[in-house]
């Protein structure tokens, strides 16, 4: 696991997260039961969990993506569900990227354009975004492939674009589902030292949610997500000692 040297400033806190879904009007399963947690500034923060154990939707709920039945939970001190949709929206623009398993990269679009776009929606202008969607990509290791589209790179490749765009807006927070689900174990590892790489240089605070065990040597802090509960990992108890304020 990474050491952890840095502040202990909390940027992330949900409390009682509840979440349960309804299947066939009467089935009442309940993933998330009251779940808690604080996440540090620069921190990589990983949650593992088997299939099926809430992890995306926990991440859905922590990345503002969809609301539980109950809890709370503040980013930056914005108590985010008193939010209007709208302004969540806004919100997460503004503060988070999001990684998913399956990268969801638009097929119509180069890599260059898949990067710009979130920036573009963001009102930027169009030669800033595409100066720093060039750098961002160059930040990934595809300098060589700006122009290529989706279905003209591989696995791995698809999956740096996914992380150059989930950057596009300098988030400070990056929610990432299993990003290293479906790719076989070089693109794994080439993805996990990206991440480690942009978490150390940019400082930028990583919540990755996975059922990848390798994923925890790149984390400060792992959870474990199991019966609707999260539980921190052992291991967590020595990086602790290094987040004590001084
Ligand atoms: N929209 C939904 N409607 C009904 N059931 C859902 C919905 N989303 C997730 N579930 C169920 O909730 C459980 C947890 O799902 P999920 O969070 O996707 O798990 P994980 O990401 O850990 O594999 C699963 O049993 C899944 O079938
Ligand atoms: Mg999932």
């Amino acid at each position: 696991m990474n050491s952890f040297n840095i502040n202990h400033e909390i940027i992330l806190k949900c409390n009682n997260i509840k979440r349960s879904f309804t299947i066939d009007k009467k089935i009442k399963l309940e993933v998330l039961k009251g779940i808690s947690l604080e996440v540090y500034r620069g921190e990589i923060l990983v949650i593992i969990g088997a299939s099926g154990a809430g992890k995306s939707t926990l991440l859905h709920i922590l990345g503002t993506i969809d609301r539980p039945d109950e809890g709370t939970l503040t980013i930056y001190n914005t108590d985010v569900f008193k939010l209007k949709d709208e302004e969540i929206s806004k919100f997460r623009n503004r503060y988070i990227g999001f990684v998913f398993q399956f990268h969801h990269l638009l097929p119509e679009f180069t890599a260059l354009e898949n990067v710009m776009i979130p920036m573009i929606i963001n009102q930027n202008n169009f030669y800033n975004a595409k100066t720093k969607s060039i750098e961002l990509l160059n930040k990934v290791g595809l300098e060589k492939r700006i122009n290529h589209k989706p279905s003209e790179l591989s696995g791995g490749e698809q999956q740096r674009v996914a992380v150059a765009r989930a950057l596009a807006n300098s988030p400070e927070l990056i929610f990432a589902d299993e990003p290293s689900g479906n790719l076989d174990s070089v693109n794994s590892e080439m993805l996990h030292n990206l991440i480690r790489r942009l978490n150390e240089e940019e400082k930028q605070t990583f919540v990755i949610v996975t059922h990848n065990q390798n994923l925890m040597d790149i984390a400060h802090r792992v959870f474990e997500i199991k019966d609707g509960i999260l539980s921190a990992k052992e291991k967590n108890r020595n990086s602790y000692n290094h987040l004590q304020k001084s």
